[in-house]
């Protein structure tokens, strides 16, 4: 098993060049907000890795530079809609977000603590979850589908006003269990190929994988505006999209797996800045 997946993992990464490291740059927002886009690795991760690295340190010069201007950051329009929407009264009780919350910046820290534990609830939250439940139970509102246009705007609105802050996700307590199944299913091989999360993002960052620069896969600049399809994607559509690559069936976003999932990624990231919108290829 392990020389079959050496083998395949050997056939698809290019060994032309050596260890293509990942570019030694600085990234500041604006002129002003430095971001940790490199940093020591959180104790639970620090047998297999010393460091954890955003996916921006592996993308090309042009690709890097989009993302240090809101000017030239296209997920930026994407940020003004879901600052709409925020506005925007919905449902029969006739309440915006604003309503309750005030300013989107009353929201600044909150997305570099989620997922999250929520008491009351019981169980794990996404932010999207959290956004949705504020929806159906405080606003008398439709839930918005995971991961769609609207919903990820909404993610990447709150994302933005947390930018520069660190990841400082909470996996224990009543988390763990999430957190456990989550570290699961990143080291489970999926699919004819028989990759496993860290095959890829934990053994193998830094090399070219076809025409691609891999990265270590963290979600600290989720959501991301990608090149490749123009508009923003959330954690659970590119974690689908991984998994299909290995030719394997997949879970769909917002299921519970992938809840797990996000989870025990960003607690990966704890330490790096919150990024989205951030550009990806
Ligand atoms: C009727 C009042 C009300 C409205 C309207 C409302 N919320 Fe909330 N929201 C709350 C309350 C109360 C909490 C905290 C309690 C909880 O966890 O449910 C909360 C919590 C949150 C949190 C988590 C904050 C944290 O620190 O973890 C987010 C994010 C959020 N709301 C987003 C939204 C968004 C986006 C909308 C609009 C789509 C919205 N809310 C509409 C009352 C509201
Ligand atoms: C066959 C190798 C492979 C496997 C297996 C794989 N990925 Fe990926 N993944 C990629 C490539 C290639 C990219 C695009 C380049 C990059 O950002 O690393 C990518 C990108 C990502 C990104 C985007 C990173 C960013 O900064 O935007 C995340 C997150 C991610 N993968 C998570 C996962 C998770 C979680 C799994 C397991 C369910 C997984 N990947 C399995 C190859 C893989």
């Amino acid at each position: 098993m392990r020389i079959l997946t050496g083998a395949i993992l050997a056939g698809l990464i290019s060994t032309t060049g050596a260890f293509a490291d990942p570019v030694d740059d600085k990234l500041v927002l604006n002129e002003e907000t430095e971001m940790v886009v490199r940093t020591a690795a959180p104790a639970h991760v620090s047998e297999t890795l010393d460091e954890v690295m955003s996916g921006w340190l592996f993308r090309g010069e042009e690709t890097r530079a989009m993302q240090m201007d809101d000017f030239d950051n296209p997920g930026m329009i994407f940020v003004e809609q879901g600052q709409d929407s925020w506005a925007a009264v919905d449902g029969s009780e006739g309440k915006s977000c604003s309503s309750c919350h005030n300013d989107m910046d009353s929201m600044a820290g909150v997305k570099a603590t989620y997922p999250k534990w929520n008491a009351e609830a019981g169980e794990v939250r996404t932010l999207q979850m959290q956004v949705n439940a504020c929806r159906t139970e405080r606003m008398g509102a439709d839930a918005w589908k995971y991961d769609s246009g609207t919903a990820i705007n909404m993610e990447a609105a709150l994302a933005s006003v947390s930018r520069g802050m660190p990841v400082n996700v909470a996996i224990d307590g009543p988390a763990q269990s999430m957190w456990e199944k989550g570290k699961e299913l990143y080291y489970t091989r999926t699919g004819q190929l028989e990759l496993s999360c860290a095959n890829c993002h934990e053994d193998s960052y830094g090399m070219m994988i076809r025409a691609d620069h891999l990265s270590q896969g963290q979600i600290n600049g989720f959501p991301v505006y990608r090149l490749k399809n123009t508009k923003l994607n959330g954690s659970h559509s590119r974690f689908k999209g991984c998994i299909r690559d290995t030719r394997a069936e997949t879970y769909s976003p917002g299921s519970e797996e992938f809840v797990a999932l996000e989870l025990y990624v960003a607690s990966r990231g704890n330490g790096l800045s919150v990024e989205g919108p951030s550009i990806r290829n």
